[in-house]
């Protein structure tokens, strides 16, 4: 571990402008020299990057209509920023009329102007990388956890703070948590929920850098009992699972105040990100050949060496809405 990459691939299908972003923590031989400064900069500042390149794009190609993201690992909580950045209000403020046939549509907000469609993150570390077995190269020892805790602030700097919710900018609440808010210009929520589809991929196991509960935002209790395959056509994908919208009702903030408990910011974080619907697709490499390389494979990173995790990407394309 630790060399970080980070990419941004930019694909344009007539009118879809599609973001991929792919991050990696895998050292791999020749890329160490060139140890991206970009990765270790933190959420934020890789959200704000992300967010002017997609604005660059959207100037340029004036025919763009809607915009969907693709994201592997940290760059799903990049992701995640940048939309909050990009997210602009419905135009007309329409008082709200709710009548009942609702037939009249409401003007939507959009995603830097384009239709907002498809938001996918592989294997994102949603809840943070702290405790609970989040980061099972770890073993889930919780002294090794709080030990990592404090050692990754060096080696990923203001990421690895992100992750591990130690950050507190001017005294403010861990990223994480204040993602799960709009507030002034940042339409965190906003921007998340105008999406057609939400869709997380996980690993349920053998991913050594990003644990299956917070990839999949489930509490401990609702990991689901996989059993083999479901579909012949995606050997690897062993459950799915469409989760609606918790009531706004049921979501109560249990605290204004941040206590440093990180079971309680985690479960703030589970319900938080629960108001709005995913779809859960969970994937295991567990008779693979290449199962501790689960992190990789999933995004078929290396088109020979991770070609098993070929069917994921093929579910991810026969699913995508364009
Ligand atoms: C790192 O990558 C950048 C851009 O790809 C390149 O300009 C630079 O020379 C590389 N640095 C090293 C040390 O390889
Ligand atoms: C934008 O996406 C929506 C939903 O998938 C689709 O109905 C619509 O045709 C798309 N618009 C364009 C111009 O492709």
């Amino acid at each position: 571990m630790g060399v970080a990459m980070f990419g941004v691939v930019k694909i344009l299908i007539l009118y879809q402008l599609i973001i991929l972003l792919s991050w990696s923590m895998e050292s791999s031989a020749g890329s160490e020299q060139n140890m991206s400064k970009l990765t270790l900069d933190g959420v934020d500042v890789m959200g704000e990057r992300l967010t002017k390149e997609v604005l660059d794009v959207i100037q340029q190609k004036p025919n763009l209509r809607n915009i969907s993201f693709v994201a592997h690992s940290v760059g799903g909580l990049v992701a995640r920023y940048a939309i909050g950045r990009l997210y602009r209000p419905p135009k007309e403020e329409v008082k709200e009329d709710i009548s009942s046939n609702g037939c009249k549509e409401e003007p939507r907000g959009t995603i830097g102007g384009l239709e907002a469609v498809n938001f996918i993150t592989v294997a994102s570390p949603h809840l943070g990388s702290r405790g609970n077995k989040q980061v099972p190269f770890l073993f889930g020892v919780t002294a090794f956890e709080k030990a990592a805790s404090r050692v990754i602030h060096w080696i990923f700097r203001r990421t690895g703070r992100h992750l591990f919710l130690t950050d507190d900018d001017e005294g403010k609440p861990p990223l994480l948590k204040r993602m799960l808010e709009d507030h002034d210009e940042f339409y965190f929520m906003s921007a998340l929920r105008l999406f057609k589809r939400r869709v997380l991929y996980s690993n349920v196991g053998y991913d050594h850098i990003v644990g299956w509960r917070t990839s999949s935002i489930r509490r401990n209790s609702e990991l689901p009992k996989w059993k083999e395959s479901l579909n012949e056509m995606y050997p690897h994908i062993v459950y799915e699972e469409h989760c609606k919208a918790c009531d706004a009702d049921q979501y109560e903030t249990i605290s204004t105040e941040y206590d440093g408990s990180s079971d309680k910011l985690e479960e703030e974080l589970v319900r938080g990100l629960s108001r709005v619907s995913w779809e859960k697709i969970d994937v295991s490499f567990h008779t693979s050949r290449l199962r501790f390389a689960a992190h990789s494979v999933i995004q078929v990173k290396d088109e020979v060496m991770h070609i098993e995790g070929a069917d994921v990407i093929q579910h991810m394309i026969d699913h995508f809405l364009t």
